[in-house]
């Protein structure tokens, strides 16, 4: 039986560049969210990070999962620093990023994310979804980022995504491929306050039930969680991360999964290892177990 591992991370909000100060910014949700920053830059740590990224390249997964927050204020500068760094973490071919809200904090002129669309899909500006198709697994990358309101962290997908998402689940379904969802805001009801959530996770969630898929991966949490939301055959997990960069002592350490997929008799076998921060402050294996998704 051939496995397909994939790693997952998320919210790694690398450390801001040098910025230059607009009038502009003095007066966006940027300059607030600096501040916010200022509060929470010593609840993430650039050598924490590096060690997960070493951790998990030692790994050799066949393919990485990063749902989002690369950046803190969604500037130019952070944007391009971003790049840089997913030029060192992976390939495009063997990486794809779901962009976060703290991606996109505020209106942009054009394709803001254009220096990432290496990996985003293989398609591109084909928009999103972007599906790759990647051993047995379709990696199904939706963006709940958009521009907010102050105070607000929220996501939203849009009527479009979701129509053009249960179109894909449906073909990659009746391909008999392993449908792996990406989206930065969880999913669940309740796993989020109103303030963070994801405003049409009702309409996702509907599309979800209709045409099934058979895991779904988030971050924004910063916390590991282990959800489900109803499918077709029975539940379909969803799973999230602490942040890449998250220091233990405030909220969860940072941590990142393995996911290791194979076709069973039973259906498809996930096998989720997950590797932290372990009590000698080194990346070690903290625990695992297994999903089963029914065969359709
Ligand atoms: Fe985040
Ligand atoms: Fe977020």
């Amino acid at each position: 039986m051939t496995t397909f591992r994939i790693a997952h991370l998320s919210d790694p909000h690398l450390p801001p560049p040098a910025m230059r100060r607009s009038l502009r910014d003095i007066f966006s949700k940027r300059t607030l969210s600096r501040l916010a920053w200022r509060r929470k830059r010593n609840h993430h740590s650039p050598a924490v990070l590096a060690d997960l990224v070493a951790d998990l390249q030692a790994q050799r997964p066949d393919h990485i999962a990063l749902t989002g927050d690369l950046t803190n204020f969604s500037t130019p500068e952070e944007l391009a620093a971003a790049r840089r760094w997913l030029e060192d973490l992976a390939p495009p071919e063997q990486l794809t990023v779901s962009p976060g809200n703290h991606d996109a904090l505020i209106a942009a002129d054009g394709d803001r994310f254009a220096p990432w669309r290496p990996w985003l899909g293989d398609e591109p500006g084909a928009g999103f979804p972007a599906v790759r198709v990647r051993g047995p697994v379709a990696l199904i990358n939706l963006c709940s980022a958009t521009p907010t309101a102050l105070h607000l962290a929220q996501g939203r997908l849009g009527q479009d995504q979701i129509a053009r998402l249960a179109e894909n689940l449906r073909a990659l379904g009746e391909a008999g491929l392993f449908r792996l969802v990406l989206v930065h805001h969880p999913i669940a009801t309740g796993a989020v306050s109103a303030r963070k959530s994801l405003v049409d996770a009702e309409a996702l969630r509907q599309v979800l039930q209709r045409e099934g898929a058979e895991l779904v991966l988030h971050g924004h949490a910063h916390e590991a969680l282990t959800m489900q939301v109803a499918g077709p055959a029975g539940p379909i997990p969803v799973l999230g991360v602490p942040s890449a960069s998250a220091i233990a002592g405030h909220g969860e350490a940072a941590r990142w999964h393995e996911l290791a997929i194979a076709r069973g008799a039973e259906g498809f076998v996930t096998e989720v290892i997950a590797r932290g921060l372990g009590p000698e402050g080194a990346f070690a294996e903290l625990g695992r177990y297994r999903l089963v998704s029914p065969r359709r």
